[in-house]
């Protein structure tokens, strides 16, 4: 595989980094280390840096020739509240937090590329190296948008990569138009006067109108949307109660919607405010409907998706590359860098899924292997979407 050999000469080191920001995971918004880690190796790059974008982002900025054109690079730094159970010399040494997804490995690789193309400067035009906080629910993409990102950084398209289990080293997955599902993370909280459970006539039971709910969710997908269109609603949580002879005065459900055609969040929001408040008068509780922080679906542009096709093939060779990979239903907030900026994130092979070990596991492990992979593809893809005059 014709990984660029300078970064394969550096490989130890990016494995050195990986590992050591495995060690040292934290959660959204509370990247300190990593941040001031990112920040401090750019500069020793000789890169311009911006810290403290988005709270704990960083921008790294790094110009050759004299071109005015400009990309954006993007890599997450957040890890996931889980107690992690890999048992690695590397394992993480802060309890319950966890670099289960791989942005341990996704900000190496970005470093790693900022390294090359710092120290060869072959293009023509400005890469900003945009280290994200906070991908894991908490829209640290869109807080980074409205602060200002591609005011301040101003960039022709954006991309992004993901570590992705089950595709094989040395290859990539990508498509045209939505690689990744929308999130509409949604909570109903249903209100009564509660009751003894041996009167249940002298209140109202926000249990069974929980139940109906649950119910009646179900066939939003089934009744109300396009069965051609790609749509899951999942209930995933229900609190409520206390005890064996008490009705609740309130339960609580949460759960989250995944699609990919953006319009169909209208149609969500109609359909389960009316299943809330049509059963909710039915019951004769109350209940109150919201969304908890949507993220949009992740859409590739077909320009950088050629462009990114490009870069991988370079790199992994033309039959490495995937180009019609079936988009996911998980979701990823790069989806809010795209909706702002064309671009393309792409899919790199982490290796085969072992034991059913993948994403977000407390046994998953960022393959090291890859490193040099995925930063000679941002390497690459800067040379080849911003190439130098001849
Ligand atoms: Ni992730």
């Amino acid at each position: 595989m014709p990984v660029i050999n300078r970064i394969a000469d550096f490989h130890a080191e990016m494995k050195c980094w990986r590992r050591d920001l495995h060690a040292h995971p934290e959660m959204a918004f509370g990247e300190r280390r990593t941040a001031d880690f990112v920040a401090t190796t750019l500069e020793g790059f000789g890169i311009e840096v911006r810290r403290g974008l988005a709270g704990t982002g960083v921008v790294g900025t790094l110009r050759a020739g004299s071109g005015k054109r400009a990309i954006g690079l993007r890599a997450d730094m957040d890890a996931l509240p889980i107690h992690e159970k890999t048992g690695c010399a590397h394992a993480s040494t802060h309890d319950g937090v966890m670099h289960a997804c791989g942005h341990d490995g996704h900000t190496a690789m970005l470093l790693g590329a900022a390294r090359y193309l710092a120290e060869t400067r072959n293009f023509d035009g400005t890469v900003h190296f945009i280290f994200q906080p906070a991908e894991e629910n908490e829209c640290g993409g869109q807080k980074m948008v409205e602060d200002g990102l591609f005011e301040q950084f101003p960039v022709e398209a954006v991309y992004g990569m993901h570590n992705w289990p089950g595709l094989p080293v040395g290859a990539f997955g990508v498509c045209t138009g939505p690689i990744m599902a929308a999130d509409d993370k949604f909570e109903i909280t249903i209100t009564s006067r509660g009751a003894h459970a041996a009167m249940p006539h002298l209140g109202d039971d926000p249990i069974v109108a929980a139940g109906a709910m649950i119910g009646a969710i179900q066939t939003i997908v089934s009744r109300t949307a396009d069965p051609q269109d790609e749509l899951v609603v999942s209930i995933t949580q229900l609190h409520g109660g206390s005890t064996w002879n008490i009705v609740p005065e309130e339960v609580v459900l949460r759960g989250t919607c995944r699609y990919f055609k953006p319009e169909l969040r209208r149609l969500l929001d109609g359909a389960l405010r009316r299943v809330v408040e049509g059963i909710a008068a039915t019951h004769g509780v109350v209940a109150a409907f919201s969304f908890y922080k949507p993220i949009p679906p992740a859409v590739n542009a077909e320009g950088p998706t050629a462009a990114a096709i490009r870069a991988a093939a370079m790199v992994a060779g033309d039959e490495n590359v995937r180009r019609d990979v079936a988009p996911s239903m998980g979701c990823e907030d790069f989806g809010f860098m795209l909706a702002a900026r064309p671009g393309c994130y792409l899919w790199i092979g982490n290796g085969p899924i072992r034991d059913g070990v993948g994403l977000h596991s407390s046994r998953y492990d960022f393959n090291d292997e890859i490193l040099p992979v995925g930063a000679s593809y941002w390497s690459k893809l800067v040379e080849t979407v911003l190439p130098r005059g001849i």
